[in-house]
């Protein structure tokens, strides 16, 4: 069922609390697409970054290619924010050096300073390469999957992206430190476009940003081509938590377009798995009851450690077998 929703879309978004096999799913479902002929570029999107160690390699802001099958591939990417953040200021402030006088240059620089580490420049930065990569996986891929952590904020983040359409701008612009030196870094980021003044680089990459949010806003509205995952254990709270996200994504106009049941315990292993089966059975129930419509993977506990390609791909045929319940 998985494998068809993953032939289906053009890119996925795996959400769910710490620890419930995010990572994991995403993982891999990614394989299981590539080993199906698709080219797939996995994405992290989580600042405690574990998709490297799944894959057994060490990940970075570009892509790594994780795992080749006759036709497809993974390609991995691990995002830094600093590295975003850092090559947005780097343009600035070559901007600005040519721009302002040279006795304002000091002031100039530890401004960006600031700015750089204001509150949001972190999540706006993600969110920078997260539209980014989706852009790359719409033109370059058959599917882009994020592995992400869907907290109220990101999800409303990623539903009004036009709120971090300024970001450079409004952080520039809040830690001004002198009526001057905002006016410059108005004058020279600011609203008025057609300022012939401004620096005709600059205004492309903020003009490009502005189109690159508006096209990751339709992609995220199309769900024929975008679909979210919400990845839980049949335990009390990640339960209560999936069914919170479900109700914003639903506010939020987004489909959930999948429900994963990870690591459920075997009926036949003993007594206190059996036990613990019986249990999980109650909140199994209670999601579907409470989600009729959302299609119902489950995933078993395997005993194996989850690191490397051969880990992955068992369970991607465990993952590809599982019909919806
Ligand atoms: N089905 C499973 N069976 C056994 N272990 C699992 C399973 N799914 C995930 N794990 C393990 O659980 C831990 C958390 O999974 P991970 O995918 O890293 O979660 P997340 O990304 O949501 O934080 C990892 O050690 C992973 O190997
Ligand atoms: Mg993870």
């Amino acid at each position: 069922m998985l494998l068809t929703l993953a032939r289906e879309r053009r890119a996925l978004f795996v959400g769910g609390k710490g620890g419930v096999g995010k990572t994991t799913v995403s993982s891999t479902l990614a394989l299981a697409r590539a080993r199906d002929g698709g080219r797939v570029l996995l994405v992290s999107t989580d600042p405690a970054h574990n998709l490297g160690h799944i894959w057994d390699t060490t990940l970075s802001n570009e892509r790594t290619r994780v795992a080749t099958a006759d036709q497809g591939y993974v390609d991995a990417v691990e995002i830094e924010p600093h590295a975003t953040i850092d090559r947005h200021f780097a343009a600035v402030e070559g901007t600005m050096m040519r721009m302002l006088p040279e006795r304002l240059h000091r002031s100039a620089k530890q401004h960006l300073e600031l700015a750089k580490t204001a509150p949001g420049s972190h999540e706006s930065a993600v969110l920078e390469r997260v539209a980014e990569l989706l852009d790359l996986g719409l033109s370059d891929y058959d599917l882009v999957i994020f592995d992400t952590a869907p907290s109220g904020h990101t999800l409303h983040l990623l539903a009004l992206p036009e709120r971090l359409t300024g970001w450079t701008e409004s952080l520039l612009a809040s830690r001004s430190r002198s009526e001057r030196f905002s006016a410059a870094a108005r004058g020279l980021v600011g609203r008025s476009e057609d300022e012939t003044e401004q620096d005709a680089e600059l205004r492309r990459t903020l003009v490009a940003r502005r189109n690159r949010f508006a096209r990751m806003r339709s992609a995220i509205g199309d769900s024929a081509a975008t679909g979210f995952l919400i990845v839980t254990l049949a335990e009390k709270l990640p339960v209560a938590e999936s069914l919170d996200v479900a109700q914003q994504l639903s506010d939020l106009g987004m489909t959930l377009a999948a429900l994963v049941v990870n690591r459920r315990s075997p009926a036949d292993a003993g007594a206190l798995l059996a036990e613990r089966r019986e249990r999980e059975e109650r909140y199994v129930t209670e999601l579907a009851q409470a989600l009729p419509d959302v299609p119902l993977v489950q995933l078993p506990l395997v005993s194996r450690e989850l690191v490397g390609e051969d880990a992955v791909a068992e369970l991607a045929s465990i993952l590809t077998a599982s019909p919806a319940s």
